[in-house]
């Protein structure tokens, strides 16, 4: 987004920014956030509460602003903003602020939305996917078969030894069922971002009042035994049989790990490629099995801000291949 890159996991810039995302991830997920959401009476006991909350959103905010907005714009006012004729994100978001369509805190905003939205799911739940894609419980690990599969695909498309990169992606349809699979089986946002109905509304006779919280349970769309055959399988060639026409952009209700409709989510263009790269490079380049002595990871999991997580992490082994 602005065409920058952390040195090393030491630099001072990302410690301080981690810190404050994990400070900002534990205020969201605590028990205050949520009995004050949802019985309003006892919001006037949470004021310590929404203090802290306060004080990490400003310092957030003072940091995006100081350490990259600013720094972008003095870029700019120095030299050609363009990477060989590529903007990156926050160019076209600051353009749009020079044109008068949006404002100084629309910026700080949008800066503020991705990096919650693109770092939770992306570090988080796509850290999450990729460890279930290729690891413990996808096509790794706890399933050799799907591994070896994907593997042979990957050799017959692109050659032994020759690294997979983002056009390879749409050569190898046994790697986007695998990704696709992933996300079905772990959403990695199961209850979708809270949606909010503006006028009074009805589904299926249920009547809906204005400005409603609706929770979608997008989970169980996607593992619904009345709509799917056999959900509680990892099965990627229910994604080339009989589901081969669903996709991850909201195309069949039964399947939205990135929601649907205006409000879906910006970023999955993004995410799906770099995760298909990333586990393509593993399962290209490495067995993956369970840590010695043991035949499969325990997969147990446990609640987190949006969605379940695993709760024993395990260090699997990456055997490299030869080739
Ligand atoms: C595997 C990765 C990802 C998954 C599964 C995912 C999933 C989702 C879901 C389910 C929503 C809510 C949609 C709804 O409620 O209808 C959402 C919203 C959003 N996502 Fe993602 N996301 C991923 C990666 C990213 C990335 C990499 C970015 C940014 C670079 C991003 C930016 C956003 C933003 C800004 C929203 C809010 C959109 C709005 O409210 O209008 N996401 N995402």
């Amino acid at each position: 987004m602005f065409d920058r890159r952390f040195e090393s996991a030491d630099d001072p810039l990302f410690l301080r920014l981690k810190a404050l995302n994990g400070e900002r991830s534990r205020l969201a997920q605590s028990f205050e956030y949520n009995y004050g959401d949802f019985i309003p009476i006892l919001r006037p006991f949470l004021r310590g509460y929404l203090r802290i909350c306060e004080e990490v959103k400003e310092t957030r905010l003072k940091l995006f602003k100081d350490f990259f907005l600013e720094e972008r714009k003095k870029l700019a006012s120095t030299k050609a903003m363009d990477n060989n004729g590529l903007k990156c994100a926050i160019d076209h978001i600051l353009e749009a602020q020079q044109k008068g369509e949006i404002n100084e805190d629309n910026v700080l905003y949008i800066v503020e939305n991705i990096n919650v939205a693109g770092t939770r799911a992306s570090v988080h739940d796509r850290d999450d996917a990729v460890v279930d894609g290729v690891g413990d419980r996808g096509a790794g690990v706890n399933h050799g078969e799907i591994q070896e599969k994907l593997r042979r695909e990957l050799d017959t498309v692109l050659g032994p030894g020759r690294q997979i990169t983002e056009p390879d992606t749409h050569r190898l349809p046994y790697l986007q069922a695998v990704v696709k699979e992933t996300l079905r089986l772990r959403m990695a946002i199961p209850l979708l971002v809270p949606h909010m109905n503006l006028r009074d509304a009805e589904l299926a006779g249920y009547g809906i009042p204005a400005e409603s919280k609706v929770l979608v349970n997008a989970w169980y769309l996607a593992n619904d035994p009345g709509r799917w055959r056999r959900p509680e399988e990892f099965r990627p060639e229910r994604f080339l049989e009989e589901e081969r026409h669903v996709e991850a952009n909201g195309n069949d209700f039964r399947y939205l790990p990135s929601g649907a409709g205006r409000r879906s989510c910006p970023g999955i263009v993004l995410a799906l490629p770099i995760l298909r790269v990333t586990i393509g490079r593993l399962v290209q380049n490495f067995e993956l099995l369970p840590p010695p002595g043991q035949d499969r990871v325990d997969t147990t999991e446990k609640g987190g801000q949006f969605s379940l997580h695993i709760l024993k992490h395990s260090t699997i082994v990456a055997k490299p291949r030869a080739f």
